[in-house]
């Protein structure tokens, strides 16, 4: 069994950080582009309200590529095509367009989302907002940001300090979801899910909202989202328990003062990370 990695030797992992940046930043500008021109674009269903483009498919190609160019060792497992993994010690982790729903209907609430895993554990997490122009970027034990600057999670010590973030598909319930909101309501907290999970997330470790809920999110959707919450200072669930980098998990971040009343509210007894 390989030894995880220490934050003190993360520092190993910046040519990747650094790539995921450029990546990131790249992919947003043809993303925006084609959401300009997203009526040009024929829309695919995979599922109950779970939508596809070209947009999506191009923008996975196209990380792909680039990360194949400068790390060809590298695994790869993307929303669109799936793992292509093999052995390989790291691997990115990809959805080229989170908040395809958003996307498709011409709202501005969709995002750019690349982790990248050595040895199993989160090292490298990008998220970019193309609208917004936001980057936001955090390497192991070096700290979270938005462009150049740090970011803390909320300070609030309750669910009434700040608004919370929820989403939910169809992949679970409506039950795995209509009572986390009653519970969130009656305990004096407000929600709102505004349909990309990983900018919500993102927002998190921003400190706009205090806290993020979803019965279960894909790690594409999940992981970069979740280094950035954690080196923001916050808490977050044991994402990677039970195979959730092939299978997903519930998700369940926030400061250190509010993730057990999520936890409590969404009547989970979870482990941290
Ligand atoms: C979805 C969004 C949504 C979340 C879903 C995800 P997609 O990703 O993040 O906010 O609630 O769980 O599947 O389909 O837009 O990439
Ligand atoms: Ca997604
Ligand atoms: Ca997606």
């Amino acid at each position: 069994m390989k030894a995880p990695c220490q934050p003190s030797d993360a520092a190993m992992h910046d040519p990747r950080y650094l790539l995921a940046q450029a990546i990131a930043v790249h992919a947003g500008a043809m993303a925006l582009e084609m959401f300009r021109r997203r009526a040009q674009l024929v829309i695919e269903s995979k599922g109950p309200q779970d939508m596809v483009s070209a947009a999506d498919r191009n923008v996975e190609q196209y990380v792909k590529e680039r990360v194949r160019a400068m790390f060809p060792g590298d695994g790869f497992f993307g929303e669109e095509g799936g793992a292509d993994v093999g052995d390989a010690e790291y691997i990115w982790v990809v959805d080229p367009i989170d908040g395809t729903a958003c996307f498709v209907n011409g709202m501005y609430a969709w995002c750019i989302s690349i982790a990248v895993l050595y040895r199993g554990q989160v090292v490298v997490g990008v998220v970019y907002d193309p609208n917004a122009n936001e980057l936001f970027h955090a390497r192991l034990g070096g700290g979270a940001f938005c462009g150049p600057e740090p970011m803390r999670v909320h300070p609030g010590p309750t669910l009434k300090d700040g608004v919370l973030g929820v989403g939910t598909s169809f992949r679970v319930g409506v039950d795995d979801f209509i009572p986390f909101l009653d519970a969130v309501l009656r305990d004096g907290g407000m929600f709102i899910r505004n349909g990309s999970g990983a900018l919500m997330i993102a927002y998190v470790a921003a400190g706009r909202l205090i806290g993020y809920f979803e019965p279960h999110m894909n790690a594409w959707d999940a992981l970069a989202g979740y280094l950035l919450v954690s080196e923001a200072g916050g808490r977050v669930s044991d994402f990677l328990a039970g195979n959730g980098l092939l299978h997903g998990n519930v998700v369940v971040v926030g400061n250190q003062a509010v993730w057990g009343q999520i936890a409590t509210h969404a009547g989970l007894a979870l482990e941290t990370t």
